[in-house]
């Protein structure tokens, strides 16, 4: 007698898309077979893919803002999009302040995301001041299941010249670590940025213009090269276009240890969005920017490619009209003030299987690897998660893959008050979220109560 069965969906298994009943107990799969009669609550999923949930390991939650207080996007709203949206897993970052230390923002990142989280959840730390009394903590934090680093190569306070990076590096070396490289040039974007601002160019379309894709491609090759000095695997976040992917091409051909994602919006917005008018254009604005309408299918060949191998969100949700929103210094403010990041929490998995497998441009099995397989590989959450099979946790998506959808912001059930795929058709759409056992959405109706998420300790501790 199993707690709960999903019967009669067609479910994603790896390779195979095949009719499959799925037996559930204590929040874990216990049994797929053709038929199963015996369940003390049964989920008709007939007409319905039952695929793993997503699982987004590239997410900004309640990080704290340089002004003070956190982002509006709280781990209760974070979660009520995630499964809005299907997803069941998020990875999000603990960041450490110059001078500060690792492991008291570690702590307090746990119990605030412990009191509100309904999805499971695991961070990334961030080390943008690789000290020795910093690194020295890195052990305590990998004892307590932090499988990877993050380091910036831009951004102001953040952000690592070669010397530090290499130290971040070498010290993920020693803790058997992951290291995830947000890829821009610092210097580059801040030459381009003050010449900009002189020649009066402040509107947010500039942003785009500030960072081209070669500043994103240096700073891509520059980390790999240094990457396979060390001999350190590393994750490029973000990638924009193919022309960066390509430097990844060139380091996987020749067997270093690199691997890639990118995120919905670059497949979807454009340069071209940050000139909307009214300062609209801001809501469009992330690092790095959308590109050219052109470099859609580029970032598509490359994800068919396999170099890069997931989809994530990067969510990072900033209000357009907030006090810490996105134009928080006003209406005319200089694109460099205004803040930068998109949500997408909850439109990922629509938007990545709309425009991928409904369009012909992936399959169903491609789709889940990209959303949920892979990302829970390269984040030591294999199998436990973005699986569905015997022993996994029991988190599901049921999927109406027919169902035409005009995303809409009050759909994303994030914090914010604007989704920057406002009128976006997409076909799919997810009927009800499941995670580990219980379902959490049904209907677009989220059902689970904030501090039922899970921290989810990765590396070998996740078998
Ligand atoms: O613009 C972005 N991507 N904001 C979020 C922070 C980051 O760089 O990932
Ligand atoms: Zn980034
Ligand atoms: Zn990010």
């Amino acid at each position: 007698m199993y707690d709960l069965a999903i019967c009669g969906g067609t479910a994603v298994l790896g390779d195979a898309v095949v009719r499959c009943d799925i037996g559930i107990s204590g929040g874990r799969i216990a049994a797929l077979a053709e038929r199963i009669d015996e369940a003390r609550q049964v989920i008709r999923a007939d007409r319905l893919l039952v695929m793993p949930g997503g699982v987004d390991t590239h997410c900004h939650i309640e990080e704290p803002l340089p002004e003070g207080g956190y982002q509006e996007e709280s781990w209760e709203s974070a979660s009520r999009s995630a499964f809005a949206g299907g997803t069941t897993s998020v990875v999000c970052h603990t960041t450490q302040e110059k001078g500060g230390t690792l492991l008291e923002r570690h702590r307090s990142n746990r119990e605030r995301a412990s009191a509100g989280a309904m999805v499971d959840y695991g961070f990334h730390q961030i080390v943008a001041d690789p000290s020795d009394a910093a690194l020295a903590e890195i052990p305590a934090l990998v004892a307590d299941g932090i499988g990877s680093l993050k380091a910036f190569l831009t951004y102001d306070n953040v952000h690592l010249d070669d010397a530090a990076f290499l130290r971040v590096l070498q010290a993920a070396k020693r803790n058997g670590l992951m290291v995830h490289v947000h890829c821009e040039n610092y210097d580059a974007i801040n030459l381009a940025v003050s010449t900009l601002l002189a020649n009066g160019c402040t509107a947010p379309k500039f942003h785009a213009l500030s960072r081209p894709p070669v500043v994103e491609r240096e700073a891509t090759a520059r980390a790999i090269a240094l990457a396979e000095l060390v001999g350190q695997p590393i994750h490029i976040f973000h990638v924009s276009c193919a022309e960066v992917a390509e430097e990844i091409a060139r380091a996987q051909a020749r067997g270093v240890a690199v691997k890639g994602e990118t995120c919905p919006q670059y497949v979807t917005l454009t340069a071209e969005d940050m000139d909307r008018p009214g300062f609209e254009g801001a809501k469009f604005m992330c690092s790095p920017p959308p590109r050219g309408a052109a470099d859609h299918a580029g970032v598509w060949s490359m994800l068919r490619r396999g170099v890069l191998d997931m989809i994530t969100s990067d969510h990072c949700a900033f209000s357009f009209e907030g006090a810490r929103g996105k134009a928080k210094n006003g209406r005319d403010a200089a694109f460099d003030v205004i803040p930068n990041g998109v949500p997408g929490l909850a439109a990922r998995l629509p938007i990545v299987f709309s425009e991928g497998v409904s369009k012909g441009r992936i399959d169903l099995s491609t789709f889940v690897k990209l959303v949920a397989e892979n990302p829970a590989r390269i984040a030591g959450l294999y199998p436990r998660k973005g699986v569905i099979a015997v022993g996994s946790d029991a988190d599901l998506v049921l999927w109406d893959a027919e169902r035409p959808v005009t995303l809409t912001n009050a759909l994303m059930q994030h914090a914010v008050d604007y989704t920057p795929y406002e009128g976006l058709e997409v076909v799919g759409w997810p009927a009800a979220t499941i995670r580990r056992g219980e379902v959490v959405m049904q209907d677009d109706v989220v059902l689970a109560r904030p501090g039922t998420g899970q921290w989810m300790p990765r590396g070998p501790q996740a078998r």
